[in-house]
């Protein structure tokens, strides 16, 4: 059967919109600061900038060369670069990944779906303390139907996006979403620096106390890198797939950092400035900005109409995030197991929401089960965000570091930067340095020393 020509973005723009959609969700806005927040603050966020700088940065250039250059998804690639079975192994479990990240995601994009509607319903005028905001939050996450009413409404949204292709559905909506999300965000931050009492917040955000952090901390810190640029699962190499020759790969990769990076500590700033004017403890865990957010609207002039503003973009964030974690398991099913997009969404997506219920019942039904002290949902982070998300991100810089070779490599990550390269030389050379041995030492002495062995 002849194959139908693979979709490619419409435009370099389209590239880095849509790849800064994937970086930029719920990682940066709901995450980053809960993370933060039960790490200590500062000192876990200059690890954090750290991991980005020197790990996630070469990382995020190989995983978009790979994708570019061999315009598949991440098994068909690593097939096509070496064949070995380890190889293509490691492709898989990038796509497991993606599986698992994206059942227990939807379920707090549910979440934020839920809240446009409390937002509507004008039941934000009652918080004027944080106790109230809290209770709320857990009484609607306690409630089944709720959890999983939402849960699977924005599976569904998400599958449709997916279902009508890269150029109509993800491209599309991240071009119109993502600037006025970060115009919202800068908006949310002026009113955070106004609040009584933001200046504890701040100092949280950027005085860092060394004696909280641990091996543990590092891992978790690192973790968060790869989570929050879509790193070690092969999103990026999917994404990087449907990228033209001509487009700069170096540029569009400090691009996607900086943009994601922003609205990270944009967010942390907006969220422990509220969480220090309002009282609320930093270290409540994934309902943060749920606790925290609703408050601040109830004190702005406006408030309600910023809410609901606030948590449409937010689920926008979420799905353009949700639809690249579906979008790596459906490439994989068309390209090399020839389904019809329109069947491989259906099926994963089904399969992804009965993954999800779990998770979502982990604040309800679930609550009490713990698998090695985790919730179901926790465990489900853990293990997607720190554990096979670091060594993906170790395979894939071995692999391009030791294994495919660099004169290989070389010359496609030219294509469309030989300019940058002619002018700085060194760039290349930092980079090589980096992919062989940085990256691939840290992570794994990272991963070692959590696991206690070192
Ligand atoms: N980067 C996304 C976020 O910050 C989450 C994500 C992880 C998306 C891995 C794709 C792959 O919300």
């Amino acid at each position: 059967m002849a194959k139908v020509a693979r979709e490619q973005w419409s435009s370099k723009l389209g590239f880095i919109l849509a790849a800064a959609g994937s970086a930029v969700g719920l990682g940066n806005i709901w995450k980053f600061p809960y993370v933060a927040g039960e790490n200590g603050g500062a000192a876990f966020i200059l690890l954090y900038l750290l991991c980005i700088a020197i790990i996630a940065m070469p990382v995020l250039v190989a995983e978009i060369l790979i994708g570019r250059t061999t315009q598949r998804n991440p098994v068909g690639a690593f097939k096509q670069l070496s064949g070995k079975p380890f190889w293509v192994a490691v492709g898989g479990m990038g796509i497991l990944a993606g599986f698992m990240i994206l059942s227990f995601y939807a379920v707090v994009s549910g979440w934020s779906l839920g809240y446009i509607v409390e937002a509507i319903a004008g039941k934000f005028y009652d918080f004027n303390e944080i106790g109230s905001s809290g209770a709320h939050f857990t009484n609607l996450t306690q409630s089944v139907v709720w959890n999983v009413g939402y849960f699977a409404a924005f599976m569904a949204l998400t599958m449709l996006i997916v279902y009508y292709g890269v150029q109509n559905g993800i491209e599309r909506g991240s071009k119109i979403m993502m600037p006025l999300l970060f115009i919202l965000l800068i908006i949310l931050m002026i009113r955070g620096l106004t609040l009584d009492g933001a200046e504890r917040g701040i100092d949280f955000l950027f005085n860092p106390d060394w004696s909280v952090i641990t091996g543990k901390t590092v891992l978790v810190a690192l973790g968060q890198a790869f989570f929050t640029l879509s790193l070690g699962m092969g999103a990026m190499l999917t994404y990087g797939s449907y990228m033209s020759k001509k487009d700069n790969i170096p540029i569009s990769a400090l691009d996607i950092i900086i943009l994601d990076t922003l609205v990270a500590l944009i967010s942390g700033v907006v969220i422990f400035t509220a969480v220090f004017a309002t009282g609320e403890n930093p270290n409540v865990g994934p309902g943060l900005i749920f606790h925290t957010l609703p408050i601040v609207f109830t004190k702005m002039p406006g408030g309600i109409f910023f809410a609901v503003l606030f948590f449409i973009l937010l689920s926008i964030a979420a799905l353009t995030s949700a639809i690249s974690l579906l979008e790596v398991v459906v490439a994989y099913f068309v390209d090399d197991k020839n389904w019809s997009r329109h069947k491989a969404v259906i099926v994963f997506g089904f399969f992804t929401f009965l993954l999800g219920i779990p998770s979502a019942l982990s604040f309800n039904v679930l609550a009490d089960f713990k698998i090695f002290g985790l919730t179901f949902f926790g465990l489900m982070d853990y293990i997607s965000s720190n554990i096979l998300l670091p060594l993906g991100g170790l395979f894939i810089s071995i692999f391009v570091g030791w294994v495919w070779g660099f004169n290989k490599a070389v010359p496609n990550l030219k294509q469309g930067a030989e300019k940058l390269f002619d002018n700085y030389p060194w760039m290349l050379t930092l980079w090589k340095i980096f992919i062989r041995y940085f990256a691939p030492v840290l992570i794994f002495l990272v991963l070692l020393n959590a696991l206690g062995l070192i």
